[in-house]
């Protein structure tokens, strides 16, 4: 099998690189990424000079390259993670949501139907369905009602892969996954920014009333069920996954401070995300049925042992914190 996986430098991509060339040592793949803020070959270290891993710095935007790529590495699938991917950022600029992964992924579309590629895997998202009340999960079936500019844009991917199904007989498979935490993801989202905060005893700025849920799941185990779908499943069908680890924003946060012996007073409340999505849960059957996958770890020895891999990695955090990301933790906190 020879896979284009696109985004692989970043948070969930790079850990499939490395789940792919541990375990299926049969696999070649080619791994393209235009290693924005977010990718970051640190997170491949290791695995860069392995001889059926090919890394390639480039935009999945760019057709031509994409084809080429194709062409060249006589692949048969692609799994495609390239994506901007954080909420906040798309509130306050979102044209390079619609560029990466609206238009980049209709590059990579239109590339594979070209190609004929035997499947085409889109890494999708959860928050394309909205937000929940009290009760209830998603289901594949859920209406799309994507919320945030962000999750606008992965729900049109979304929407653009189906129909090239549809018009063009591409065999696709669209992947839902509820949040994902583990090593290498970068310090904007919640859990990873509250450890590394937590670590620095700064205070952890907990958005609104701090009783959002949002349903965990271990990014290696997202990465099993991706896999499990690129091999198992019949192509046109979209499976949902998650691991039924719902919990309010407060309680990780609390729990990473008694993981770390820190005091509770650093929970700093601030002002609302825009738009904040109230609850994610999603119903993960199908995929579990269907494909026999399961998660393999719990939330409490997940978030254990991802304390443990930030504290085990301060270099990794203290590169990616520095530069850049002063600035835009500046810019995001400093008047809220
Ligand atoms: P990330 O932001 O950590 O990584 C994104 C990667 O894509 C980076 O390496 C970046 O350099 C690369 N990239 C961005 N624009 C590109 C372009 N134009 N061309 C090539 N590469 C480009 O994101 P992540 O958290 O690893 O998420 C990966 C995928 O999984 C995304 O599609 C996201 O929507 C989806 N997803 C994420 C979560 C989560 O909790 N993080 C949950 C469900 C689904
Ligand atoms: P995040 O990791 O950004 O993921 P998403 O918005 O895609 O679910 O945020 C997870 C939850 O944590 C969400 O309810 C927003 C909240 N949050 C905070 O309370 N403080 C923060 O500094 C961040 C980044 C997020």
């Amino acid at each position: 099998m020879k896979i284009l996986v696109t985004g692989g430098a970043g948070f969930i991509g790079a850990n499939f690189v490395r789940m792919v060339l541990d375990e299926h040592k049969d696999v070649s793949l080619v791994n393209l990424d235009k290693l924005t803020y977010a990718g970051n070959l640190e997170n491949l270290t290791g695995y860069l000079d392995r001889p059926n891993h090919t890394f390639v710095k480039g935009d999945i935007c760019d057709v031509d390259l994409v084809k080429k790529l194709l062409d060249e590495h006589s692949i048969d699938r692609i799994v495609n993670f390239a994506a901007e991917s954080h909420v906040d950022r798309s509130i306050i600029s979102h044209a390079e949501f619609v560029r990466t992964n609206v238009e980049g992924t209709l590059s990579l579309l239109q590339a594979a139907r070209d190609r004929n590629i035997e499947r085409f895997l889109q890494v999708s998202t959860d928050e394309v369905y909205g937000s929940l009340g009290p009760q209830g999960q998603f289901t594949e079936n859920s209406v799309i009602e994507p919320n945030s500019p962000y999750s606008a844009s992965k729900a049109s991917a979304d929407h653009f892969v189906r129909a090239f199904g549809h018009t063009f007989g591409l065999r696709y498979n669209i992947t839902r996954c509820s949040n994902n935490y583990g090593p290498y993801q970068f310090p904007e989202k919640m859990i990873p920014l509250m450890i590394h905060n937590a670590m620095h005893d700064k205070p952890l700025p907990v958005y609104g009333d701090g009783l959002n849920v949002r349903d965990w799941l271990y990014v290696y185990d997202h990465c099993t069920a991706i896999w499990a779908v690129l091999t198992k499943s019949r192509p046109g069908e979209v499976y949902n996954i998650g691991g039924c680890n719902e919990k309010t924003n407060l309680d990780v946060v609390s729990l990473i401070l008694d993981q770390l012996k820190k005091p509770k007073s650093l929970i700093s409340f601030v002002k609302d995300r825009p738009g904040h999505d109230r609850r994610y849960a999603i119903d993960a059957s199908k995929t579990m049925n269907q494909l026999g996958w399961k998660p393999s770890i719990t939330f409490e020895q997940g978030i254990v042992r991802t304390i443990q891999w930030y504290c085990d990695n301060r270099d990794w955090l203290a590169n990616v914190a520095s530069g850049d990301y002063k600035h835009y933790y500046e810019m995001m906190y400093s008047r809220r």
